[in-house]
């Protein structure tokens, strides 16, 4: 299986992003895929954006501290005010053992364009025009 979307974020985890048990802890997983989707809304969206929904999340892999994670995302849904991401956090493992890449989860993430007052307003009119291009390259600008 290989990442899903385009290249949003790379991050290399700290000993201050783990748990008590001295793994990563998941807040800090969800705010990196947050992080990364808002990246590409304010593109796309050509503005402000605030977050509106969270999809499930399920952590399939853990990340150790030290690991180097990347968030691959991709456009799913366009609508009126609202554009959805499908987004990926995946991590590569530095040690000996494990070198592989693996999926530590995945989600969808939407967001709202909004105006200065923190109201919704209509998405870009090039978004709906190249709808079809868009969902099927999962991003343009
Ligand atoms: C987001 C916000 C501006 C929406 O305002 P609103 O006037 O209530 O708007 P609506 O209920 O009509 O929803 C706007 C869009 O969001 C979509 N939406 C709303 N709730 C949703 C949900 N749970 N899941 C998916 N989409 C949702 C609607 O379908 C609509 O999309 P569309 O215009 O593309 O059809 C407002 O709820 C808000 O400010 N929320 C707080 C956001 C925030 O602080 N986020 C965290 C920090 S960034």
């Amino acid at each position: 299986m290989e990442p899903d979307g385009i290249l949003l974020l790379r991050a290399l985890t700290m000993p201050a992003d783990a748990n008590p048990n001295g793994d990563v802890f998941g807040g800090w997983i969800m705010a990196r895929l947050d992080e990364a989707g808002a990246v590409l809304a304010y593109e796309m969206c050509r503005g402000r954006v605030v977050t509106v929904a969270v999809g499930p999340i399920e952590f399939g892999n853990p990340v150790k501290v030290g690991d180097a994670v990347c968030v691959y995302g991709r456009c799913v849904h366009i609508g009126r005010t609202s554009i959805a991401f499908k987004l990926q956090l995946w991590t590569r493992r530095n040690c000996e053992e494990w070198t592989r890449r693996v999926m530590v989860t995945e989600t969808v993430i939407t967001y709202v364009a909004v105006n200065d007052e923190g109201k919704k307003r209509p998405l870009p009119e090039y978004l709906e025009a190249n709808r079809e291009e868009i969902l099927s390259r999962g991003y343009m600008e």
